[in-house]
């Protein structure tokens, strides 16, 4: 039986964050509404703004909302050029919010879907016939290893030159418990797996291939493809339907979920799922927009689809998810659309921010 009550944190972010959490809250209330089960939520401040309010990107008292919680759902963060400048390089919201986030609920499974269904088809650069029948790539990102969080130094070298170094550090196990949920995910779905590396030169991929063929006969019902890093960016654009799920350390993953968006017409369309052993948090995979917030112009679509991945992998509401993404897809194919991700077909119905989330929330309201 599902539990009946869930507490989320909610940190709402900078820029676009909290008018687009806004959204995702309506959305939630539905399914609260409809299914019974209670949200409790707790804000909190987390990024650059709590930086500027509290002096912390992410403030002890949003720690202990975090671990309190059952799972968080997290807005973008990041402030323009010039804010940013205005924080210690240690401190702004990226490296001294989202890192350690991620590494204290050491939320190593980044689910990245890259989801064109035909009603989101004319958002798509891609022309129809590489769209085909829609695309749907379950890209899974490792989170909490690779450069991110290798070994850094810096200094001046002997000839008096500065100097960086940054590594890119896995141990078996990082790579063990990823390539896990890969092939779990792979079973779930086409039972294709497509492994992205760069073993041609980096040594990290070797070790990375190598535990893959350890652990693949485990999963001897998932057929196994390999490509390499530069050529997947390339396939992705010409051919991105032979892609079912995606397994790929966290450089790689940055750079080709964004890559994603771009597929889809806007990173604006790219929800994200964090999934740590004890605790797991929900993103949009994009940032904080700050030249387009607070004039109701954003699509939620980012966060309301957190939203789904949250009921679905944190609290086993598989099918209220549904209903979300199904929900989604009615008001784009009512020919629905936001003034950021506009109509390249000329469509007529350009609303704003709030009433786009009314139109899902009401949607799933009336499933
Ligand atoms: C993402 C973002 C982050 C990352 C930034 C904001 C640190 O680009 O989630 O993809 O690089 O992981
Ligand atoms: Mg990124």
């Amino acid at each position: 039986m599902t539990k009946k009550s869930f507490t989320i944190a909610v940190l709402e972010g900078d820029g676009i964050g909290p008018e687009i959490t806004r959204e995702a809250v309506k959305v939630l209330k539905a399914v609260e509404q409809k299914s019974g089960v209670v949200f409790e939520l707790k804000y909190a401040p987390f990024g650059g703004q709590a930086y500027f309010d509290t002096g912390a990107s992410f403030p002890e008292e949003t720690k202990a909302l975090c671990d309190a919680a059952d799972a968080i759902l997290k807005g973008p963060i990041g402030l323009s050029h010039e804010q940013s400048k205005k924080i210690p390089v240690e401190e702004q919201p990226e490296r001294g919010g989202l890192l350690p986030l991620r590494r204290r609920y050491m939320t190593y499974a980044n689910f990245r879907p890259v989801y064109l269904p035909p009603e989101l088809a004319h958002f798509s650069p891609l022309k129809p016939r590489v769209i085909e029948g829609g695309i749907d790539i379950m890209m899974v990102r490792e989170l909490v290893g690779g450069l991110y969080f290798g070994g850094k130094e810096q200094g001046v070298n002997a000839q008096g030159r500065r100097y960086v170094k940054e590594s890119l550090d896995y141990d078996e196990d990082q790579i063990a418990r990823i390539m896990h949920v890969a092939f779990k995910e792979a079973r779930k779905r086409k039972k294709v797996l497509h492994n992205v590396h760069k073993s041609n030169v980096l040594m990290s991929s070797v070790l990375w291939n190598e535990i893959l063929e350890e652990i693949a006969p485990e999963y001897p019902d998932v057929e196994v493809r390999h490509v390499i890093v530069d050529a997947a960016a390339t396939l992705l654009c010409l051919k991105p339907t032979q892609f079912d799920v995606m397994v790929m350390e966290n450089m790689f993953g940055d750079i080709l979920s964004d890559l994603g968006g771009g597929l889809l017409g806007s990173l604006g369309l790219m929800p994200s799922a964090c999934i740590g052993e004890q605790k797991s948090y929900y993103e949009p995979s994009h940032g904080s927009a700050p030249d387009i917030a607070n004039q109701g112009i954003a699509n939620p679509y980012s966060m309301i689809g957190s939203v789904a991945l949250m009921l679905e992998k944190s609290f086993g509401m598989d099918e209220e998810a549904k209903a979300i993404w199904a929900a989604i897809r009615d008001v784009f194919g009512a020919g629905y659309t936001t003034p950021d991700l506009g109509d390249p077909e000329g469509g007529q119905h350009v609303i704003e921010t709030s009433a786009f989330g009314d139109r899902v929330a009401g949607a799933v309201l009336g499933a």
